[in-house]
C-alpha cells in the first residue's frame, strides 16, 4: 500500500497566509500575525493567525503581536518558523503520516540568502526536503488561469500587502518581471501619516486599513463617501472623532500608489516587442488584495495604456497557482529548474 504524502502549497504573504492542500483546495486563510511573549532571551509563541490578530493593541505588556514577514520576506526567522509549523500541522490534520511535500511563494527577485531562509524555516517547520519555491507573480499568473504554457505573452500584476509584483509570462516561465516592496500595508501607513499631519489625530493600522477598504480608491469617485474615524488627539492626548472623505484617501495614498503603478510600467518597458502586442490585446490581470481597491484597474489602464482587469477571487490566486504548480512540477521544472 502506498504511503500517503500530503502535498501542500503555502502562499506566505505579509498580510495573510493561504494554504492549499492537493485534493482539497484552499483549506485555510489566516492573517500572518503571531503573538509572542518575551522573557529575557526566550521568545514563546502564544497565538498564531486569527487568534493573534484579535489580540492586536489589547495585550498585556509582556505580549507582543507582530508580523514575522515584512515587505514579503522573512523579518523574524524563529517566529516565521513557528507560524509555518502551526499552519502546516493544521493543514495536514490527521493525514500527517509522512512529512508533506511543500511549495512556498516568495517575492520575485529575492536574494539567495532570503530564499535559503524560507527553505530552512519550512523544513524546520516539518516540510520534506527539498522545499519547493515559486515566485509570487508566476504563481499568481497560474492561479488567475492565464495560459502560461503558450508562446503568447500574458501579464499579471500581484498587488499584495507587502510587495507588488508585475510579470510577463510565456512558455511556462517569466520573460520579465519587477518587484517593489510597496503594497497595501504602505497605503495604510500613508493614511496614518496623512491623518496625523492634517488632523493631529493618531490612528492605528487596523483603523487605517478599514478606512482604505471602506472608502478608499485609487482615483476620485463620483460617488465618493465619508467615514467617521476615531483616534487620539496628538496635542490634547484625548479621544477625538473626525470625518474623512474618499478624496482625502486618494490624496493620502498617491505616493505609494505611484510606486505601484511604476512597477507595471517598468515591466512593460522591458517586454520584448514580440510579446508587447499580445499584452496590448490581452491586457493585464490584477491579483492580490490590492486588486480590490476601487478604481485601481482604471488608473492602471490610464497610466500604462494597457487594459487592466481584476482576476476572479484575486486574494486566492497565488495560493491556487502554487498548488497547481506543485501538481505539475515535472512540466514546470523543465523551464524553471530551481522550482
Ligand atoms: N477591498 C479592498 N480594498 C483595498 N485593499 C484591500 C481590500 N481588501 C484587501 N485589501 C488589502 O490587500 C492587502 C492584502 O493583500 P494580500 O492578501 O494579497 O497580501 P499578501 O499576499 O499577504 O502580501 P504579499 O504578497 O505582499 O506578501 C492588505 O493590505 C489589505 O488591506
Ligand atoms: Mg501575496
Amino acid at each position: 500500500m502506498p504511503i500517503f504524502t500530503p502535498h501542500i502549497a503555502i502562499d506566505l504573504g505579509t498580510v495573510s497566509v493561504l494554504v492549499y492542500v492537493q485534493g482539497k483546495g484552499i483549506v485555510l486563510q489566516e492573517p500572518s500575525v503571531v503573538a509572542i511573549s518575551e522573557d529575557g532571551d526566550k521568545t514563546t509563541i502564544v497565538e498564531v493567525g486569527r487568534a493573534a490578530k484579535e489580540m492586536y493593541g489589547r495585550t498585556p505588556e509582556q505580549i507582543e503581536v507582530m508580523r514575522p514577514l515584512r515587505d514579503g520576506v522573512i523579518a523574524d526567522y524563529f517566529v516565521t518558523q513557528g507560524m509555518l509549523e502551526y499552519f502546516i500541522s493544521k493543514a495536514s490534520g490527521s493525514l500527517r503520516l509522512r512529512k508533506p511535500e511543500v511549495m512556498i511563494t516568495h517575492p520575485y527577485g529575492i536574494t539567495s540568502v532570503e530564499r535559503r531562509a524560507i527553505r530552512e524555516a519550512a523544513m524546520a517547520a516539518g516540510a520534506r526536503d527539498p522545499v519547493h519555491l515559486i515566485s509570487k507573480p508566476l504563481a499568481a499568473a497560474i492561479g488567475a488561469g492565464l495560459p502560461i504554457g503558450t508562446p503568447s505573452g500574458n501579464m499579471v500584476v500581484d498587488l499584495g500587502g507587502g510587495s507588488t509584483e508585475a510579470a510577463v509570462v510565456a512558455m511556462n516561465g517569466i520573460v520579465c518581471a519587477e518587484s517593489v516592496r510597496v503594497g497595501g500595508v504602505h497605503l495604510d501607513e500613508a493614511i496614518i501619516s496623512y491623518i496625523r499631519k492634517k488632523y493631529n489625530l493618531v490612528i492605528g493600522e487596523p483603523t487605517a486599513e478599514a478606512i482604505k477598504i471602506k472608502i478608499g480608491a485609487a482615483a476620485d469617485l463620483d460617488e465618493g463617501t465619508t467615514m467617521q474615524v476615531q483616534g487620539r488627539d496628538q496635542v490634547a492626548g484625548l479621544p477625538k472623532t473626525i470625518t474623512i472623505s474618499t478624496s482625502e484617501v486618494v490624496e493620502a495614498i498617491s505616493e505609494p500608489l505611484q510606486a505601484i503603478i511604476n512597477v507595471a510600467r517598468s515591466v512593460l518597458a522591458k517586454t520584448p516587442p514580440e510579446l508587447s502586442s499580445d499584452i496590448i490585446d490581452r491586457g493585464m490581470v490584477l491579483t492580490g488584495g490590492g486588486a480590490l481597491l476601487r478604481e485601481i484597474d482604471t488608473v492602471l489602464t490610464r497610466e500604462t495604456g494597457v487594459p487592466a482587469y481584476m482576476a476572479d477571487n484575486p486574494i486566492a490566486c497565488t495560493a491556487l497557482g502554487a498548488g497547481k504548480a506543485l501538481a505539475e512540477l515535472p512540466i514546470l521544472q523543465r523551464s524553471i529548474p530551481d522550482l
